[in-house]
């Protein structure tokens, strides 16, 4: 059991997306434990699916917004803020039992819901790192370790798996989130801003550079005086990454093949980054058991990522069929679900 961030310093690449997916069936298939999710994104994408799509999980996110206390993480850290150094053991009261609202959600899961007054929060947060107490920085980074520490006391279990997805940009939340997080899976997709990031990732996090004139992190400096721990990456997800409407398949190949290398690279040079999964054999030694083991793909969803989406029914509960999306009628096919399902099933299967 552990804390797995979502996370990779671009947009758009499935953090959400993935969030959803993974968690719930993390949640079906272990359903002697309970499992947390930690929205820490103002845009809020994963909380939406998991309350119902974008009617449901709309209308109960803007409820929520006006709920008092508000039971959304920008409700806990509005909390912290006020009390910044010490813990108010308060995080489970922001827990909502997400079976409640959204009926195809498996029973064991519980979220902290993304909200987007997070943005207006930030300031205030970073604020906080800085004067007070010679810790002030390490007391803040620790606010949602502090969380999931209160959900672990109000279970009365000893450990916890939880899956934060976090927002793109590496700000204070992001931060936060890797401070709290033990592994990170790191989407990615076919283009080169998501090559330039997985190089980024490494910089930001661990300070790796990659030219001797480039400046380390603050994070990444100051984690380490601080003596606050890092994740490890556990693995890189390639999503979409065979979507069909790239105009040259050839040029498409030769992205998704250099970000292969670069990731390759990345392993080669800081092994001590990598969390080598004890479930898949020892430390890859070639290119292909370092695939088998850190990389996985995702394939496009197409309608029924829409469909799943929209009303909140993780990917592996979706049948096929015609589903009505807010007045308008989705078919999906049983051939793309026969596709799909296994595909989310072995991802998940490899997350201890
Ligand atoms: N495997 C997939 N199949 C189909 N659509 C996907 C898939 N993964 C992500 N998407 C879509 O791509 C868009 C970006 O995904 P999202 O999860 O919001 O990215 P991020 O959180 O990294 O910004 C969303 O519209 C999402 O529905
Ligand atoms: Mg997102």
């Amino acid at each position: 059991m552990a804390t797995y961030a979502l996370w990779n310093n671009k947009g758009g690449v499935g953090k959400s997306y993935l969030s959803f997916q993974i968690a719930c069936e993390y949640a079906r298939t272990h359903p002697e434990q309970n499992i947390l999710v930690l929205d820490v994104c103002p845009q809020a994408n994963a909380s939406s699916m998991l309350l119902g799509g974008i009617h449901r999980g709309e209308t109960e996110l803007n409820k929520l917004s006006i709920s008092n206390p508000r039971r959304t993480i920008a409700g806990y850290i509005r909390s912290r803020i006020s009390s910044p150094y010490h813990s108010l053991r308060n995080g489970a009261e922001y827990l909502l039992h997400v079976k409640q609202i959204n009926k195809y959600i498996p029973g064991n899961l519980f979220l902290i819901p993304g909200d987007e007054e997070l943005e207006i929060l930030a300031s205030r947060v970073t604020g906080a790192t800085m004067p007070g107490p010679d810790d002030a920085w390490s007391k803040v980074h620790l606010w949602l370790s502090d969380l999931i520490q209160d959900v672990k006391q109000s279970w009365k279990v000893s450990d916890l798996t939880v899956f934060i997805d976090c927002n793109p940009s590496f700000g204070i939340y992001t931060e936060l989130a890797m401070t709290a997080s033990d592994r990170l899976i790191v989407p990615f997709s076919a283009d080169g801003a998501s090559r330039r990031a997985v190089r980024s990732v490494l910089n930001l996090l661990f300070g790796v550079k990659r030219d001797e004139g480039n400046q380390r992190s603050e994070y990444s400096v100051k984690t380490k005086d601080f003596r606050l721990s890092l994740p490890q990456i556990y693995c890189y997800v390639g999503n979409r990454l065979t979507q069909a409407n790239y105009s040259s398949a050839n040029a498409f190949k030769t992205v998704v093949e250099a970000i292969g290398t670069e990731i390759w690279d990345v392993w080669r040079r800081n092994p001590n980054h990598f969390y080598v999964h004890p479930t898949g054999g020892p430390p890859p030694r070639d290119r292909l058991s370092f695939k088998r083991m850190f990389q996985y793909e995702v394939v496009d969803a197409n309608t029924a990522s829409v469909v799943s989406q929209a009303l909140g029914i993780p990917i592996v509960e979706l049948t096929a069929g015609k589903w009505n999306l807010v007045g308008k009628t989705a078919t999906v096919n049983q051939s793309q679900l026969d596709k799909q399902q296994p595909n989310i099933r072995d991802l998940v299967a490899t997350i201890e």
